[in-house]
């Protein structure tokens, strides 16, 4: 049995978190077997990195180590966490993955992006996510959602603009795989949608929860 691997991604405050939160309920309520991790950090040396990489009192980092960092996190994530679940049939859903360090490097514009593609489908054995949930959203719609900003959070809005370009180049690529949806619409709009889409790869139905659950709520 091979598992089923759903990416989140978007920029920040998007709402990657929240949409996670609701797969979870919405999964744990029809008892499918599943795993929430994130990148960086769903590792034990990913946590280790994404400390490196995040916190605001960090060096400055070149482009090139700050690439072979993300990819040493994702590396080491697919082998620790994702291949091992999807090997036990789990739905693995994830909180950035390659688009993320794509669409960041190449905003960059230091890096050229196919190099970091390469670099990424390298570490990850090119695993390809089943789905990947885009949130879409222009700077000015999430940025308030923002409270405290770490390191790549404090980066310009040209920047966070070039991020969004990116995002929604590679999710033209491969329409079949991404779901795009607009982060600004209301939370409980975007969590039904992903679950429409979803239901039917899982197997499961759409609703929040399993028709006998609801019966005796
Ligand atoms: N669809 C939405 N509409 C309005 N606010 C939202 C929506 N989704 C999330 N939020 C709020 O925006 C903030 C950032 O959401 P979060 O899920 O943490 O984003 P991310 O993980 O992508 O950075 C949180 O305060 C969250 O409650
Ligand atoms: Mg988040």
């Amino acid at each position: 049995m091979t598992g089923l691997f759903v990416v989140l991604e978007g920029g920040d405050g998007a709402g990657k978190t929240t949409q996670a939160r609701f797969l979870d309920q919405w999964l744990e309520a029809w008892a499918v077997p599943h795993l929430l991790t994130r990148e960086p950090g769903g590792s034990w040396l990913g946590s280790r990195i994404r400390e490196l990489l995040l916190d605001p009192d960090s060096g400055p980092i070149s482009p090139k180590a700050e690439a072979l960092l993300y990819n040493a996190d994702k590396a080491q994530h697919l082998a620790d966490v994702v291949r091992p679940a999807l090997g036990r049939g789990e739905v693995v859903v994830s909180d950035r993955y390659v688009d993320s360090t794509i669409a960041y490097q190449g905003a960059g514009r230091v890096l050229d992006p196919q190099e970091v593609r390469r670099l990424a489908e390298w570490a990850t054995d090119g695993l390809v996510p089943d789905l990947t949930v885009l949130l879409d959203a222009d700077v000015e719609a999430t940025s308030g959602r923002l409270t405290s900003r770490d390191r790549l959070e404090a980066a310009g809005d040209d920047f966070h603009r070039r991020v969004r370009q990116h995002f929604l180049e590679l999710a033209s690529r491969d329409p079949g795989r991404y779901l795009v949806l607009s982060a600004s619409d209301p939370r409980e709009d975007i969590a039904a949608a992903v679950r429409r889409r979803l239901a039917p790869m899982i197997g499961i139905g759409p609703e929040p929860s399993p028709p006998a659950a609801r019966m005796g709520s």
